[in-house]
């Protein structure tokens, strides 16, 4: 059915300032961590790591984000893996672990006016004293996140703007004053604590605690359906969408992005979102797989993938910045989808409309009740400062569900306001920007290399003097962390090496296995020869063990199953089903070797394996407790 509207059917907007205005725009912004999120990243060849980035950062180029807000390690898994923590041991301090580091300078560097924000998902174990709970020793753990933000000024020259609690757990009132205390101490008044990253109920502590009131700057809520509450509007204070989206990057993924956008701040007057994730670079069969604005999860053949949301966020974020203002002219189209406007009071006005159907902007959280949009038309009618425009950019991204043909952030022809008014008709999953901001622009670069499966023969034998990352390429610590080693006591060749250092239990976000482990390779692989010398500190009670076809990671690493060959400090050995070692398994399908020297050469083999289960799944390293070991000449050989 064609269905024809004539423009005396339009409904008609006003778009004005004489009232006043609203809320100022706090920015739009990505996530990397909660935890592991940006891990495949690093180990992308250039230029294709710079693409990404520009993709990411880059002013007037792509989703050009105003914030990024980083997981602050904790050793701990926090969704798709561990990410180191700068103090791993009390008397600990090294602020170069990790890729957050690099990603924030690298983020600065194009951006130099990105907001940055730093949360923790979980802690070292020392910082509880060895309990689960990071509040019993509030001292401990503000001087411990304070370090954090001292350490990124004084390694990295970055410039800390927020930070935050404790990522989706309980709040503790008292440690939120601790942390604004400490950080005053620490000559950081600037910094903004939010709190508290879950849900809206710290508003209500907020209103009746004026201590309390003191110390948060910014309420901050996940997923909240863009929707408030009445006691974060009587704070007064800043409402952020402080982690929202993770939804499949595809296009009904940016259409729920593209809703929330705009609605996060019409139905709930939000002033900043930030998408979970920023970008999706960690294997893609871990949980949430793809769940970032873009994807860049095959360093191995440098293949990465500009999704819908980049061009999505480009429509708020190429022509308004942080420090604009909302209009209070806001609100709903009359047969469906959203307006806002946001101005730099010095005459320059934006607004994005979105029009996204509710099968077509679903989010993966909360429920989204039922909702009708139809194509229309709307009159939108310029007063106050904006009554003199005469002309406005106009850049259109059409999903084409029927199609399937999109055509995202498109330039279109300027627009002429005739009397202050103009009409744009609009189709149904449609977005716009109208705007006085000439500089947008859609960047692109040259198509990188196809997609390709890891490679089935691998090795790394961590001979680097100076490695650029703490981690090795490729290996997704799940629980544990390995890192870089130089062990300056070995007597022959295994000088640098791959250490697994945690000794203690994090304060943990998820629940991480009794065991560390790392997995690597291609989720497919069933018949392969994984092998690796290693060298376990532990005496007589240590144990270590290579594994192949391990299916499960994340928050799920605990029940993880696959074929684990265990070989102990005491000479002995065994084969198992599953990490936490409660299946074992004959051993009729493996070739099992190992030297019980000083360093051991593991080697497991498996060949048609055909009835055991799991099917498939990557390659592991790993410990079997929280101890120190040695992994060197990793090798992988895969059918
Ligand atoms: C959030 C959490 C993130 C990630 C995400 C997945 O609740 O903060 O770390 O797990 O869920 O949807
Ligand atoms: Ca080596």
């Amino acid at each position: 059915i064609l269905v024809t509207l004539d423009f005396n059917s339009a409904e008609t907007y006003v778009l004005d300032d004489k009232n006043g205005l609203g809320r100022v725009f706090d920015g739009i912004g990505g996530l990397s961590g909660g935890g592991a999120t940006t891990r495949l990243l690093v180990n992308y060849d250039e230029p294709y790591r710079s693409q990404i980035l520009d993709y990411l950062f880059k002013p007037n180029f792509g989703a050009s984000l105003h914030i990024l807000k980083v997981e602050i390690g904790g050793d701990a898994q926090t969704t798709d893996g561990t990410e180191p923590s700068h103090m791993h041991y009390e008397d600990d301090e090294n602020y170069f672990r990790g890729y957050e580091w690099w990603l924030m300078k690298e983020a600065k560097k194009r951006n130099p006016n990105i907001t940055l924000i730093g949360l923790p998902w979980a802690f070292p174990g020392w910082v509880g004293r060895g309990k689960n709970w990071p509040y019993d020793f509030p001292d401990i753990t503000a001087s411990y996140v304070v370090n954090w933000i001292l350490g990124a000024k004084q390694y990295h020259d970055l410039d800390i703007q927020y930070v935050g609690i404790w990522n989706e757990r309980n709040f503790d009132s008292n440690y939120i004053k601790v942390l604004r205390d400490a950080l005053d101490k620490a000559a950081l008044s600037e910094v903004g604590v939010i709190a508290a990253d879950g849900d809206w109920s710290i508003a209500n502590s907020v209103i009746i605690d004026p201590l309390l009131y003191d110390a948060v700057k910014v309420i901050g809520a996940h997923y909240p359906g863009t929707d408030t509450v009445l006691d974060a509007l009587k704070t007064q204070k800043q409402l952020w969408s402080s982690e929202d989206y993770s939804t499949f990057n595809d296009e009904v993924g940016g259409g729920c992005w593209a809703r929330i956008l705009n609605q996060n701040y019409v139905n709930g007057l939000m002033t900043a979102t930030i998408s979970w994730n920023l970008i999706a670079s960690y294997y893609d069969d871990l949980p949430f797989g793809r769940d970032g604005l873009m994807t860049a999860e095959e360093p191995w053949s440098n293949n990465y993938v500009v999704e819908s949301p980049i061009w999505v966020t480009a429509h708020t974020t190429q022509f308004a910045q942080p420090g604009w203002t909302y209009l209070q002219t806001v609100g709903h189209l009359v047969r469906g989808g959203s307006y806002v406007a946001l101005t730099d009071r010095k005459g320059n006005l934006t607004v994005v409309i979105e029009t996204m159907t509710h099968d077509h902007s679903v989010c993966i959280r909360p429920p989204l009740p039922a909702f009708n949009v139809t194509a229309q038309n709307a009159t939108f009618h310029l007063k106050g400062s904006f009554a003199s425009i005469n002309e406005l950019q106009v850049w259109r991204s059409q999903f084409n569900f029927k199609t399937m043909k999109p055509v995202f952030f498109e330039k279109l022809r300027p627009l002429k306001v005739l009397d202050g008014t103009f009409t744009l008709q609009l189709k149904e999953d449609e977005v716009y920007t109208i705007t006085t901001i000439t500089t947008g622009k859609k960047g692109s670069y040259p198509d990188p290399p196809p997609s390709a499966p890891f490679p089935k023969v691998y090795k790394d034998d961590f001979n680097n003097k100076n490695p650029p990352f703490s981690e090795a390429p490729n290996f997704a610590d799940q629980t544990g962390v390995f890192e870089y080693y130089k062990n300056l006591t070995d007597p022959g060749p295994h000088v640098f090496t791959l250490r697994q250092i945690l000794t203690q239990t994090p304060i943990t976000w998820a629940t991480d296995a009794d065991q560390t482990i790392s997995v690597i390779g291609d989720y497919h692989w069933q018949n392969l020869t994984v092998s690796c010398d290693v060298f376990m500190e532990k005496v007589k009670t240590g144990g270590v063990f290579v594994a192949a076809r391990v299916d499960k990671g994340g928050g799920s690493v605990r029940s993880a199953r696959g074929v684990f060959y265990w070989v102990y400090a005491d000479g002995t050995y065994k084969v198992t089903n599953d990490l936490g070692m409660k299946v074992t398994i004959n051993t009729a399908n493996y070739t099992l070797d190992y030297t019980p020297s000083h360093v051991v050469h593991v080697l497991l083999t498996l060949f048609n394996a055909v009835a055991l289960t799991p099917k498939n799944g990557w390659a592991a390293i790993g410990t079997n407790s929280y101890e120190l070991a040695q992994f060197d000449n990793f090798a992988v050989k895969a059918e």
